[in-house]
């Protein structure tokens, strides 16, 4: 079937936040389509984050793709932070009143795939999206190529949904925005195997060697991670090589009863902190991972990708229902008020957690950061609260969506 050459809203993108935009404008009567430059089977085997704020979970249900979240999601009111030989834990009931659901963001990916495509959504895969014009002319126009040939769709909107390598930011006019970036000297090898997770609750390990963080899936899948310096190769990781770092880097009574086990999968994510100021250009607006990049230390990239997306569909609903566009105007500074506050605990949550330097002084100081946090009930209540999540403001009226 040829692509539309018009469509209301055109969505570049689509992971996770362009599926749960499309879908959020599609039960509003808004027309849209989606272009995804991979196959669904690439996008839907990604393995990426895991942690979901009860905010996020909370716009899922109301979009009607939270079965596996209520079915499979895990509810954690606790994470533990351990540094050398100590575990703390911070309760995250009792120091903000919330939880976290621990579920992976493959399968809410294939959710929303399976839901969007039943209720007729226009997704097109491995369709390419090469850039975004006329963002102030009377429609915009996106450009894309894909195996059956190269063409344009013409739109009132369009939402960058395409993550941080996609053509939409880099389309705007040179100037268009302000790029705040920090570029980590180190990635992070992750590693999913078929093995019992190393705790009930998710355990972040700093220690001298490097940061390492003991996730799950499930009560028999778990997802594990180790600081790595830039530039290094998964491939030249053994599974036994993984599996000794990550002990090293676990305080012992942990690192005895770790279970191991053959990796089932095994890649390396760089880490970044970026920011795009603003996440609007003309008829252009940027959601998710394309206006913004966090360390995945803080487990907020996906929130705010999900937060953003339910943002703009609010705007954009307004606007087609009642010609109103003051949510539109007010997207980018309510969206970025969020991702400023995410990224800077996410910013924090990394420096005191990873190896930044071989200074005596500089490990001290971390050490001093973790007790505080861990160990005190303001910093508790501090490190709790940002953990999980803050409030989603509806650009419309400026309540609370979630
Ligand atoms: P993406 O998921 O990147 O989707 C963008 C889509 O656009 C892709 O499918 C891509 O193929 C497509 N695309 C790109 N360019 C084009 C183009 N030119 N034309 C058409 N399509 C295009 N976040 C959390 O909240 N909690 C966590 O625990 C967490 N852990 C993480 C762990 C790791 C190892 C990593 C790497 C990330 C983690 N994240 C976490 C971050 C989270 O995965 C991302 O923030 C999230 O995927 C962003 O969703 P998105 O839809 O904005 O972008
Ligand atoms: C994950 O399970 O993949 C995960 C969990 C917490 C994080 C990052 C990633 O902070």
């Amino acid at each position: 079937m040829t692509i539309p050459r018009r469509t209301q809203v055109g969505i570049v993108g689509a992971g996770p936040s362009g599926l749960l935009l499309a879908r959020l404008l599609h039960r509003q009567g808004i027309d849209v389509v989606v272009l995804e430059r991979r196959s669904r089977e690439y996008v839907e085997k990604r393995i990426r984050a895991g942690v979901l704020e009860q905010g996020s979970a909370a716009l899922l249900e109301r979009a009607g793709v939270a079965e596996g979240l209520h079915a499979a999601g895990h509810v954690h009111e606790g994470v533990r932070v351990a540094f050398d030989e100590r575990l703390a834990r911070v309760d995250l009931k009792q120091h903000a009143g919330s939880a976290v659901i621990v579920y992976g963001q493959t399968e809410i990916t294939r959710e929303l795939y399976r839901r969007n495509l039943a209720d007729g959504i226009d997704i097109r895969f491995e369709v390419e999206a090469t850039a975004v014009r006329d963002l102030d002319r009377g429609a915009a126009r996106i450009d894309y190529r894909g195996a059956h040939g190269a063409g344009s769709v013409l739109c009132d909107y369009v939402a960058g949904c395409d993550g941080f390598h996609g053509a939409s930011r880099r389309s705007a006019p040179e100037g268009a925005f302000r790029t705040w970036e920090r570029a980590w000297p180190f990635g992070w090898l992750g590693v999913l195997s078929n093995t019992r997770p190393a705790a009930p609750e998710l355990i972040y390990s700093s220690h001298a060697r490097g940061f390492a963080l003991c996730s799950q899936r499930s009560t028999s899948v778990s997802r594990h991670y180790v600081q790595v310096p830039s530039g290094e190769n998964a491939e030249s990781w053994s599974d036994a090589a993984f599996w000794d770092e990550l002990r090293r880097r676990l305080p012992a009574a942990v690192a005895e009863s770790l279970e191991t086990g053959p990796s089932l999968e095994k890649s390396i994510a760089p880490l970044r902190s970026v920011i795009c100021e603003p996440l609007r250009c003309g008829r252009l607006f940027l959601v998710g991972d394309a206006g913004h990049i966090v360390p995945p230390t803080g487990a907020k990239g996906l929130n705010l990708a999900i937060a953003d997306a339910a943002m703009l569909a609010s705007a954009l609903q307004a606007f087609y229902a009642e010609g109103e566009e003051v949510g539109l105007e007010r997207y980018s500074e309510t969206a970025l008020a969020r991702v400023w506050n995410a990224e800077r605990f996410s910013w924090w949550f990394t420096s005191a957690t990873h190896n930044l330097s071989d200074d005596a002084f500089d490990r001290r100081m971390q050490v001093a950061d973790l007790e505080y946090f861990t160990g005190t009930d303001a910093g508790r209540r501090v490190f709790a609260e940002n953990y999980v999540g803050m409030p989603v403001v509806d650009p419309v009226s400026g309540e609370r969506l979630a």
